[in-house]
């Protein structure tokens, strides 16, 4: 049997492997609402523009609710043969309202369609995700309220650097984040006008009205072109990008989150809620929900590595190969989601070892820089030479086993004899933190003011 909804020149039916191929019914089904919600702002133009009569419209919209509600009530019957969501709601309501039903598709291609249902799918979701995103700025930063002066090694080439506050590196992430939030935005703002009307490619010889089914579905206005309304899909690649980035975010606290939990670091502890258990290493505590944060982040720059191959080869202006559009994008959006709150859950319930971070931001001579800053200003030496002077004493204490501190101030007079007992001073990780002022710095005074601040622009939970 031919296709009831196109197969008016075919004599035969369709091959299996070619219905295998071309039915995307079983993912894209995820856009009734938006399918529904295009269709009934799509008649109600129609009619308004006396294209369809105003009986015919209130009949489809009637039918169009009844099936949104068989939908959600799981009694709608989803069919492989026809294709797509498209289909499968207008064969519906086909069945369910006779011949007036054929008319909904009036100056309209199932190009712009999908197109539109798409762009009002991914504008929901990118809201979804930017709550998520705003969530997780917040238990950062209240993290960052209750250790702003908790004292943890900072690091350069993942060696000893200089001492930070565990606070300090969680704002670090809360600004990361922000500018994930930002992406999106700025996707989402992009994104949001209409295809609708563009028809197949060309337009349409009827007199729509554009610019008012844009307005109904919350487009700031219809797409200029409609080659380019019914071909571009570079809002979701933008959308993929944002996600991308913000995964790889997620992925690198992930992967500090898994160095941090090891017996060798014990600089936080996870809570039982997202650690697991080994079958037969009886002590373990393992951070698999980290580490899927970190191993997930390979499908969603996938997705877009994928859709942005699917589209580089493609003529203006529909081709089929955009209906691969769809899964690489749900499903990264979908992991960003989920990372997201597994990550939120993580970091609220993270508890850091502030012993064992204080133990280890002194180790390695991590103020080392703060030696070499206290000659500058009490001795006037150039920064260059006051850091040869330093990594002499560095070499010293190296030599010797002890740490800068405890260095006796023979053996840095012996370098510069006019080092005094005052240099001790500074050598403290506390004293070094505290000297940090800078803008931006890791002053535990500045962290404390700036997660406030964050956590006062965020909102209250
Ligand atoms: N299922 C299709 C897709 O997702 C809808 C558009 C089909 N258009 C067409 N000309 N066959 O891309």
């Amino acid at each position: 049997m031919s296709n009831k909804m196109w197969g008016g020149r075919f004599s035969a039916g369709p091959d299996a492997a070619l219905e295998a191929i071309n039915a995307s019914i079983d993912f894209d089904r995820r856009f009734y609402a938006q399918d529904i919600r295009g269709s009934q702002a799509h008649v109600a133009m129609l009619a308004r523009q006396g294209i369809v009569t105003d009986e015919d419209a209130a009949a489809i919209s009637q039918g169009l609710t009844e099936i949104l509600a068989e939908i959600e009530d799981g009694t709608f019957t989803f069919q492989r043969a026809l294709e797509d969501i498209h289909l499968n709601i207008e064969s519906r309501l086909a069945d369910k309202i006779g011949a007036p039903a054929g008319r909904l598709h009036t100056a309209r291609s199932r190009n712009d369609q999908v197109a539109t249902d798409f762009r009002l799918w991914t504008r929901d979701t990118v809201d979804e995700i930017d709550a998520a995103l705003l969530g997780l700025q917040q238990a950062l930063a209240e993290k960052a309220l209750a250790h702003a002066g908790t004292v943890m090694p900072g690091f350069t080439h993942l060696q000893s650097a200089q001492p930070v506050t565990f606070g300090h590196h969680m704002l670090a992430y809360v600004e990361m984040v922000g500018r994930d939030r930002g992406r999106f935005a700025d996707a989402r703002a992009r994104l949001n006008e209409s295809p609708l009307g563009a028809a197949a490619l060309a337009g349409t010889g009827f007199p729509i009205d554009r610019h008012m089914t844009a307005g109904a579905l919350g487009f700031t206005r219809p797409m200029a072109n409609s080659l380019d309304a019914v071909s571009s899909r570079d809002f979701a690649l933008e959308v993929l990008s944002a996600a991308a980035i913000a995964a790889t975010h997620l992925s690198r606290l992930a992967e500090e989150i898994v160095l941090w939990t090891t017996a060798q670091f014990t600089f936080v502890r996870l809570s039982d809620r997202f650690t697991t258990g080994s079958s037969i290493m009886p002590q373990k505590k393992n951070p698999d929900a980290a580490e899927l944060v970190r191993g997930k982040t390979g499908r969603v720059i996938g997705a877009l590595v994928g859709l942005l191959t699917v589209i580089k080869g493609l003529p203006l202006a529909y081709s089929k190969d955009m209906q691969e559009d769809k899964e690489g994008t749900f499903d990264a959006l979908d992991t960003l989601g989920l990372c997201l709150t597994a990550m939120t859950g993580m970091i609220a319930d993270l508890e850091p070892d502030a012993a064992a971070m204080k133990r280890a931001a002194g180790s390695g001579y991590s103020t080392a820089t703060d030696l070499a800053d206290w000659l500058v200003r009490e001795l006037r030496l150039p920064f260059r030479e006051a850091h040869h002077v330093t990594g002499r004493i560095v070499a010293r204490a190296v030599e010797t086993g002890t740490s800068l501190e405890e260095l006796p101030l023979a053996d840095l007079q012996a370098v510069e004899p006019r080092i005094t007992a005052a240099v001790f001073d500074v050598l403290s990780v506390e004293k070094s933190i505290a000297s940090r002022t800078s803008f931006g710095g890791t002053a535990p005074a500045n962290v404390e003011r700036e997660a406030r601040a964050w956590l006062d622009r965020l909102g209250a939970k």
